[in-house]
């Protein structure tokens, strides 16, 4: 019957479809304006906006970071790390909360403010916050709470609250039914909760464990103009308890949601929202209905992507992470504009996205608003804590206009018939026909029925609101209760179990969804897989690299033991992968496929191998993991920067994994891996900076690789997450997407072969250096041969003399000098490098690199390139650099997008990975955060120091020459002055003298020494390593983490060129 329903024909009005739309938006509007009007003037406030300063966490404190933010009374400021001497920055907000420091933990967990500190605890943060929401809804205003800030700043922590640190959202619940139960008895109460969470533009109901592929609907509401998300589950509650409960199942269900579909949960917006109404009778006798909206809402992380460095990559889309938190920051940018009176015309962009349609009243409309910037307060947030404050400042300048929502109970039922009513007939009405200028039929068409879906919604939705106004709050709280009840029994025994029965309980980046999901090991056997095996396992998980028959679990006699389901399934234990049977020991930690990570308990046997901290997090569980993917895990004595690049490490190879598993499921031929190299290597010399992390994308099918700085992996990363879903979804395109489009796709760019570095102290006693230098790639692995020549010379390029030599660098300072930098040529060792070959450099203050030509299809180019450098006259910078620096040769290849190896095409992504990991074994275990070489350095050093010293051989020859001239002349011919000034004119010119030989000699033997003691290091640390990693294969797993965190062997086993 749908189809043929037509809508109504108006004659009155020029009957074209887009001037029918135009007509409902502007009389929504109106009808909008006139609402609010109703009872009241509205009272225009700005927002308020509060900051808060979280204290260090445990990585802040290992790295020994810096304080950028202190408070003092309204005023906050900011301190740039970089810039220590200048002024901070200032802002000021209506409420400054200090919880950095001074504070003492209770014996329940509670966070207290020391005597005179001025700490603030989770009351003071309600007493302000929450109350103010509270007396508000009591008065019957709306009511928005957001908190804003990066991953980690504390967001959660004061919407939420973690233990007995109860955040606003929960005090604020719980003081609103003791305000309840305190109010005027005449006075009908009636609060519903319901809960969401947008993800990628996506609405997911929380309170729903069956939600649409896709998302539910957002649409609008034509009468009030504002949007409402079709179908979301309200559930009225009567109690605290009961929302607690409720926010329980909410805070499961995004867990389970976030770990199958490899959604990372800092990037979803959840948004608890809480309608409260009072029902009581006017003066006149009328019943009313005083109703306030509380939208509490826990945004996503703010963290730009172009901020971890993203704005070169080739595919941008995914740098808007969050489309969502954009439009936010625009909303929020325009309503200030418009507040602060400068621009009479600002369009106000709330349908940009998902979240600011659903929060436009709480923006720039009806309600009063809070706003909480979580900051985070160590120096290497500064960029990210210095925006968040900005965005802060912006919001304060909001001025919202939040009346009273007071309306006689019978006018609302009545405009809701009428409105169905009228509904009904344009439904049944007929449609306009004629169309706007330029508009074809097919336009028409398309836009009537675009309008025909619009008015059934509308009419279903106004109709699920009169049976919402018919069913009596109290059928609906018992309806609710019911439902509860079989959940809350669930809950409750879930609850007694922990304490009894052996389980497995769930572990997340997200310190809020941790320790949600708990599955209980019964005695026998469990099984574990994918819910479409055969038969259905006990324990289901859904989610990247899960196979059918994951693994299964015996507990017999208090102990459990856990194998592998089938051959391939990926499991790890305590960070090592499972081959075989192995005990599962109280505190072990399991990771299937490759993000369902949990902890086993075992209440039966509660002793957890030592060395195993009693409490076990995330970042535990994948330091082990990094540990046994061969990368150092042990920060101590390790630099800041080396911190810094540990703590990418530890973030990026949970993500490198999971892409690797996409790669496989989509079978997309690529395999990435983390890998650290040398701020050098990747930059030149003169680069700040210490090891880089990156992610090295390998094309399975042509040898061809790629290095990806960190922050395009993440942006990629995104968009690879993006694209896996859609083909969850069933979105059949993703296989053939376009490689333009395709985050997997690169275009064919040179590929560092590896670097050689020259320290250049010859230069500052002017001699030559010539050698032979090994090109070795970031793992220490040589991969060729470079010649290279570095000469002092005059301004034309001839070298010096070979007499010519300078006691004392300082000598050279504030005089003219020049040298030559040659490459001869190179040698390569992989015959895949033969497409192309060049070499890049850059010396002291050169903002590009030099490159020599590209000599193409040989794996022995000649390069012959010269370059004379000049100083017109030396300066202290300058002789720094050749006593201390170094040329850093970058060796490159050029890359082909080469015809496939059509063997390799007949392979899986999976075979083709597990082919590679066995080509290349052990390899990533020697991955360690080191300096760039001190080897080579020592090596140049040593041979300035044998070129001195053979010329101070010479010298001395000379003089003992002159000696035995002199004794062997005829004692008349034996004149003392001139044989005096012959010998001291040698003797200054060759320098001093014995003692500086001495010296010389001296450094060169421990020089030696050390280099020696060096090498045989080198040899055997790999297998240091290995060694370690194998007692811990064969008997690991059973022991938990053995041993100590890998003491530095990991640091000698190789240096990251
Ligand atoms: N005010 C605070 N006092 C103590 N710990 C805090 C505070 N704010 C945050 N934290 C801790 O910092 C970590 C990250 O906080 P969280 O609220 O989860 O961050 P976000 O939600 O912004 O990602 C948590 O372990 C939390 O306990
Ligand atoms: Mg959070």
């Amino acid at each position: 019957m749908a189809d043929q329903l037509e809508l109504p024909h108006q004659p009155n009005r020029r009957g074209s479809v887009v001037q029918e739309i135009a007509r409902r938006r502007r009389e929504s509007y109106h009808q909008q304006q006139l609402l609010q009007g109703y009872r009241e003037k509205p009272t225009s406030a700005r927002v308020k906006v509060a900051v808060r300063c979280r204290p260090f966490n445990q990585r802040e404190k290992d790295r020994g970071a810096k304080l950028i933010i202190d408070m003092n009374g309204a005023m906050t400021t900011i301190q740039n790390p970089e810039t220590p001497n200048e002024e901070p920055k200032k802002f000021t907000f209506d409420f400054s909360y200090w919880s950095h420091d001074g504070y003492t933990e209770k014996d329940d967990g509670y966070l207290e403010a020391n005597p005179g500190s001025k700490y603030s605890s989770q009351r003071r943060v309600f007493d302000d916050l929450g109350q103010g929401v509270l007396d508000n809804a009591f008065k019957g205003f709306n009511c928005s709470l957001f908190a804003y800030g990066q991953t980690g700043s504390g967001k959660s922590y004061s919407m939420v609250g973690y233990g007995n640190n109860k955040g606003i959202v929960p005090i604020t619940c719980d003081e609103l039914f003791k305000a309840i139960e305190a109010g005027d008895k005449a006075t009908k109460y009636e609060v519903t909760f319901s809960m969401l969470e947008i993800y990628n533009e996506q609405v997911r109901d929380l309170l729903s464990k069956d939600n649409p592929k896709g998302g539910l609907q957002v649409r609008q509401n034509p009468k009030l103009g504002l949007f409402y998300v079709v179908g979301l589950k309200k559930v009225a509650v009567g109690s605290y308890a009961e929302i607690d409960k409720r926010t329980q199942e909410g805070t499961a269900n995004r867990t389970v949601a976030s770990t199958n579909m490899n959604a990372t949960s800092s990037r979803a917006h959840t948004v608890v929202t809480i309608t409260f109404d009072q029902i009581s009778k006017n003066e006149a006798g009328e019943e009313t209905k005083k109703s306030s909206v509380i939208n509490l809402v826990d945004l996503a992380g703010s963290e730009r992507a172009d901020s971890t460095g993203a704005t070169g990559d080739r595919l941008k889309e995914g740098a808007n992470i969050n489309k969502s938190l954009s439009a936010l920051g625009n909303v929020i940018s325009a309503l200030a504009d418009l507040s602060s009176g400068g621009k009479k015309k600002v369009m106000v962009p709330y349908r940009d996205s998902v979240l600011t349609k659903l929060l436009q009243n709480a923006l720039g409309g009806n309600s009063k608003t809070v706003m909480i910037a979580a900051l985070s307060p160590a120096d290497i947030n500064y960029d990210e804590t210095l925006s968040t404050l900005r965005y802060a400042d912006r919001a304060k300048k909001i001025k919202n206009k939040a009346v009273v929502n007071e309306n006689p109970l019978d006018k609302l039922i009545r405009e809701l018939r009428e409105e169905n009513e009228k509904l009904k007939k344009q439904m049944g009405g007929a449609m306009p026909v004629a169309g706007g200028a330029g508009m074809d039929a097919a336009e028409i068409e398309r836009m009537r029925k675009e309008m025909e879906e619009e008015i059934r919604a509308q009419l279903l939705a106004n109709q699920e609101q009169m049976k919402d106004m018919d069913e009596s709050f109290e059928d609906k709280l018992k309806r609710n209760r019911e439902e509860q009840e079989a959940m809350g029994a669930a809950q409750a025994n879930t609850q007694d179990r922990k304490s009894k029965d052996p389980h497995l309980v769930n572990l997340n980046e997200d310190p809020m969804l941790s320790g949600v999901i708990f599955h209980f090991i019964e005695p026998g056997e469990m099984t574990i897989g994918r819910k479409d095996a055969n038969p259905p396992p006990m324990i289901q998980l859904t989610g990247l690299s899960i196979s059918k028959q994951h693994a299964v679990i015996t507990f017999e006699n208090s102990e459990a033991t856990i194998k592998p389901g089938e051959q391939g399934a990926k499991t790890k234990i305590n960070g090592v992968p499972l081959t075989g049977p192995t005990t599962l020991q109280h505190l072990d930690r399991v990771l299937f496929g490759s993000n369902h990570m949990y902890v086993f308990h075992n209440p039966l046997n509660p002793k957890a191998p030592e060395n195993t901290p009693s409490k076990i997090d995330w970042d535990f569980a994948q330091k082990e993991i990094a540990k046994h993917k061969g990368f150092d895990t042990a920060s101590a004595g390790m630099s800041k920067e080396q911190i810094i690049a540990q703590e990418q490490i530890l973030e990026l190879l949970p993500m490198v994994s999971e892409v690797n598993a996409i790669s496989e499921e989509l079978n997309k031929h690529r395999t990435f891996e983390v890998i650290l190299i040398s701020g050098a290597a990747m930059e030149g010399y003169g680069s700040k900076k210490g090891a880089k992390v990156v992610v090295k994308m390998k094309n399975l099918l042509n040898g061809n690789t790629w290095l990806w700085e960190r922050g395009k992996f993440m942006n990629r990363r995104y968009m690879i997450q993006e694209l896996y879903q859609r083909h969850l979804d069933g979105d059949e395109d993703v296989m053939k997407i376009p490689k333009e489009e395709d985050p997997f796709w690169e275009p064919p760019e040179d590929v560092l072969i590896g670097t050689a570095n020259v320290f250049l102290q010859s230069l500052s006693y002017a001699l030559d250096f010539d050698d032979k230098l090994s090109v070795t790639d970031y793992k220490g692995v040589e991969e060729g041969n470079l010649y290279v020549n570095i000469t002092p010379c005059s301004d034309k390029g001839k070298p010096l003399d070979e007499d010519f030599f300078v006691e004392d660098p300082q000598e050279l300072l504030g005089k003219p000098f020049h040298y030559k930098v040659t490459i001869k040529s190179a040698e390569v060792n992989k015959a895949k490098y033969s497409k192309g070959l060049h070499v890049k450099y850059k010396v002291y203050q050169d903002d590009d690199f030099t490159s020599t030509p590209v000599i193409k299809a040989t794996l022995s180019p000649e390069f012959k390139h010269h370059r004379i450098i000049t100083y017109p006259a030396v300066n202290e910078d300058q002789l720094g650099y050749f006593e201390h620096g170094c040329i850093t040769f970058q060796l490159y290849g050029v890359q082909e997008d080469s015809v496939n190896d059509n063997r390799l095409m007949k392979m899986t992504t999976k075979e083709l990975r597990q082919m590679e990991q066995l080509q290349t074994p052990g390899m990533q275990r020697r991955q360690t955060i080191s300096e760039a070489s001190e080897e080579s350095k020592l090596r140049n050093e040593l041979d300035v120091l044998r070129k001195k010293f053979e010329r101070l051989e010479k010298k001395e020859k000379r003089i003992q020459d002159l000696c035995s001239e002199w004794k062997t002349k005829p004692a008349e011919e034996q004149q003392f002055e001139p044989f005096w000034r012959h010998v001291s004119a040698v003797a200054n010119s060759s320098g001093n003298k014995l003692k500086t030989r001495v010296e010389i000699l001296n450094t060169m033997l421990k020089g030696q020494k050390m280099l020696r003691a060096k090498q045989s290091s080198d040899g055997s640390g790999a297998n240091v390593i290995q060694a370690q990693n194998k007692s811990q294969e064969a008997g690991g797993a059973q022991n938990g983490s053995n041993g100590s965190i890998n003491s530095g062997a990991g640091s000698k086993a190789c240096v990251i060129q």
